[in-house]
């Protein structure tokens, strides 16, 4: 079998890859501060091994916790999410110690793996976002709009912009954002079609590209579709649609193999970069969290934990 140039070797979390699943969980939570460093692993350990076989998980853990476990595998660049503010849109940080994101076929088992996962945990962190989501539609945003349309297409591609190389240290492991947007759908689908496009930068029926002078500078496809020094900025996003009829958005989360990416990214969308122009889908959802995490591979993993 050949190898796909540059795929990483060290064996990733499966549960970053698995697409299709339409039930989603995630659990954050904060390390309580008398919670000695033996138990937290033995809790970590237990919330991987309890989770139900068919349901696919991914254990990440914030810069400070996983300088804890594995001072030798800390991957370069990863740091606490800082709060971010721009001429017209703000992200709150909201930096924790443990991200669990659960998903699978049925709603039902999923419960089952949170729970599962959160009563191995409760003895050593407290949980701070406890979040069902769901596959709304056919992988669309509540907007309307496919989200996901620009992911690396096939599973090498996602390696490749997902995963910390080889030779790197956390090789295999990810880095990984999210935020908990709210959405104002009232306020967008006020807009009409072709404006709602406008916004996003692709079309609503089939998610083509605009091209030309048809795309906004203000896009969200052309505040977040970045090159740097002839690098494109690709990331890959498992955003999990959220809520009830009251609220209701976008957790946000992505995978990649620098830290630096989301930076980039976050600050041309927040208005921060050169041109100072913010993504107009800032005026339709605000975030409420933000934390950066680190996926380690399943060897650092089970080396840290023990
Ligand atoms: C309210 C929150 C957000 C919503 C509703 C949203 C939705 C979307 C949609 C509908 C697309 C176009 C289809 C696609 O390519 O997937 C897209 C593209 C994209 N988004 Fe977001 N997004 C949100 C936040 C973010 C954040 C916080 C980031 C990164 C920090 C981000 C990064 C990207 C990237 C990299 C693309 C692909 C751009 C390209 O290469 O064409 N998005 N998003």
């Amino acid at each position: 079998m050949t190898t796909p140039q540059n795929t990483p070797q060290a064996t990733p979390q499966a549960g970053i890859f698995i697409e299709g699943n339409r039930a989603q969980h995630v659990l954050e939570y904060t390390l309580k501060a008398d919670a000695p460093m033996a138990d937290v692993k033995s809790a970590l350990a237990r919330a991987r091994a309890d989770v139900p076989a068919g349901i696919a998980q991914v254990l990440a853990v914030g810069p400070g916790l996983w300088a804890r476990l594995a001072r030798n595998h800390m991957p370069l660049g990863l740091t606490d999410f800082q709060p971010i503010t721009g001429p017209k849109a703000h992200a709150p940080a909201s930096q924790r110690d443990v991200l669990v994101w659960l998903h699978g076929p049925a709603r039902d088992a999923v419960f089952d793996a949170a729970k599962a996962v959160d009563h191995a945990l409760q003895g050593v962190a407290v949980r701070e976002l406890d979040l069902p989501g769901f596959t709304y539609r056919d992988s669309r945003d509540m907007t309307g709009f496919i989200d996901g349309s620009a992911n690396p297409k096939d599973v090498a591609a996602r390696k490749v912009a997902a995963l910390v190389p080889d030779g790197e240290a956390g090789a295999g492991g990810a880095f990984v954002l999210s935020q908990r947007y709210i959405h104002n759908l009232d306020a967008f689908n006020a807009l009409s079609e072709a404006a709602q496009e406008r916004v996003i930068g692709r079309t609503k029926a089939d998610s083509i590209e605009l091209a030309g002078d048809a795309q906004p500078a203000d896009s969200h496809v052309s505040r977040t579709d970045l090159k740097i020094d002839g690098v494109g900025q690709k990331m890959y996003r498992r955003s999990m649609p959220y809520g009830t009829a009251g609220e209701h958005g976008l957790y946000f989360l992505a995978f990649a193999c620098a830290q630096s990416r989301f930076e980039v990214v976050l600050n041309s969308m927040y208005g921060l970069t050169g041109d100072g122009i913010t993504d107009h889908l800032m005026d339709f959802s605000q975030a409420v969290t933000g934390s950066y995490w680190f996926a380690p591979s399943e060897g650092d993993l089970e080396k840290a934990l023990g």
